[in-house]
């Protein structure tokens, strides 16, 4: 598909605005809880084809499904819950509303790191508010996406409500930016491309929210609890192999327990199994595609000549394709691409720091802003080190901290808005001011 099948998208999606947006709330939302029980009812179906399609490891898949399960059922409830105000009027013969109404269009693109949670999380809120939505899927993850739409037709979501494209990438984006009828677009994927998007939309002046890149440093304190610093790391690290936004990017391990921390972490990296996301026993699927190895072995090679070293890992699997060894790098330091951008991939860099102050100068000091993640078994340093780290996530001695519930997104150049939470649905809603006057 290209910009000719993306307008007939959007011509859709408008035309169905005017009816999916005068549904009452509780139509929508029993809408919406359908397709949240059939996505349930094909869970297993859809996280094969997610493992077929992506790579990730089955056991990930299933969790991938529930969670991107959990925003559409959060939003069919939240969609009860948009309420207006009413504000106290500065002249006794007025009275001034403020209405909560849909922004209209949304054009949502959704990456392949979670082919079907990018989607749920954008088009969830979307329609709770009466919006529709154009989504433009990642082209190496369609599958999920169609399955997932498919699902929406059969609990009634009406096909001009949720429209996908996908093809021809620049064509798709640039119909999506250029029309007067798309009022907001919604994209998770890289820094690039988020500016590229953001620029485009000024010219029609739309809504934007982004999720963009991270650099997450995951701070280890001499007083942490080593097992559960082991534990949470370990799963902020390798999670879909490390190709996520939130992905701890940099282990930073104060001194006195470097050497503790390291040789544990190191135990625990050699217990993850590396194959076909199809067996369950594999815990570390392949990488999206070969240009993700060799974004790896750039970092890898990189990080050497200047003085790291491997300390587990560091090169392609023996089982070859695109599969690469879960790795530990030490002694990693600020110049390095592996301290200053995201891997994406199965690699630990290890940062040695002195002082707490050292440890938050070294995770501030990016332009990135989306997850920080600190193990400490003081509470005033949990408090102290949280606001002070500039991040729109933080994860306290825990390493998995994505909810429906709670508000996803990042600050600097890691986004604009927030996803998820009773907070995900500002993002598709205008507010309208009333003043209503001589009532006397
Ligand atoms: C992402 O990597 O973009 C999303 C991760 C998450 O929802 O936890």
């Amino acid at each position: 598909m290209g910009s000719r099948e993306t307008s007939d998208a959007i011509a859709s999606a408008h035309t169905t605005f005017y009816s999916w947006s005068k549904l009452t709330a509780s139509e929508r939302s029993k809408a919406l809880r359908k397709w949240y029980d059939l996505i349930i009812s094909n869970k297993e179906e859809l996280a094969l084809l997610m493992t077929l399609e992506q790579g990730k490891p089955i056991k990930e898949a299933l969790g991938e499904v529930n969670y991107g399960a959990s925003f559409i059922e959060y939003f069919a409830e939240e969609a009860k819950r948009i309420y207006g105000d009413i504000i106290p009027p500065t002249l006794s013969d007025r009275r001034l509303l403020v209405l909560k109404q849909p922004v209209g269009v949304v054009g949502a693109i959704t990456p392949w790191n979670f082919p079907l949670a990018m989607i749920t999380r954008k088009v969830g809120p979307a329609l709770a508010c009466g919006c529709t939505v154009v989504v433009k899927p990642s082209e190496f993850t369609p599958l999920t996406a169609l399955a997932a739409a498919d699902l929406a037709l059969q609990a009634g979501i009406p096909a001009g409500a949720l429209n996908v494209v996908m093809g021809n990438a620049p064509e798709i984006g640039d119909a999506l930016l250029q029309s007067t009828q798309v009022r907001k677009i919604t994209f998770t994927g890289s820094t690039a491309v988020g500016k590229k998007l953001m620029a485009g939309s000024a010219d029609t002046v739309k809504k934007v929210s982004l999720e963009l890149g991270g650099n997450a440093p995951c701070i280890v304190f001499d007083d942490a609890d080593i097992d559960v610093a082991i534990k949470g790391s370990l799963a902020a690290k390798f999670r879909n192999s490390g190709q996520t936004c939130v992905c701890a990017n940099r282990i930073l391990v104060q001194e006195g327990i470097y050497e503790k921390f390291a040789s544990a972490f190191i135990k625990a990296v050699q217990s993850l199994q590396v194959g076909n996301g199809l067996e369950e026993s594999t815990s570390q699927g392949p990488l999206i595609n070969e240009a993700a190895v060799q974004k790896v072995e750039k970092f890898i090679k990189d990080a050497t000549s200047k003085g790291a070293h491997i300390m587990l890992g560091g090169k392609r699997h023996s089982l070859g394709m695109t599969f690469y060894e879960p790795t530990v790098v030490g002694n990693v330091s600020n110049d390095m691409l592996l301290f200053r951008e995201e891997a994406f991939g199965p690699v630990a860099p290890l940062v040695p720091f002195k002082t707490e102050e050292d440890a938050i100068h070294m995770a501030n000091d990016t332009n990135a802003g989306l997850a920080a993640y600190i193990f400490t078994k003081s509470i005033p340093r949990s408090w102290r080190v949280s606001e002070a780290l500039e991040y729109g996530l933080v994860g306290v001695n825990e390493g998995l901290i994505s909810t429906e519930v709670a508000p996803f997104g990042g600050v600097k150049q890691s986004g604009l808005g927030r996803e998820g939470s009773k907070y995900g649905v500002d993002e598709y809603l205008e507010l309208k001011y009333i003043c209503m006057g001589n009532l006397n």
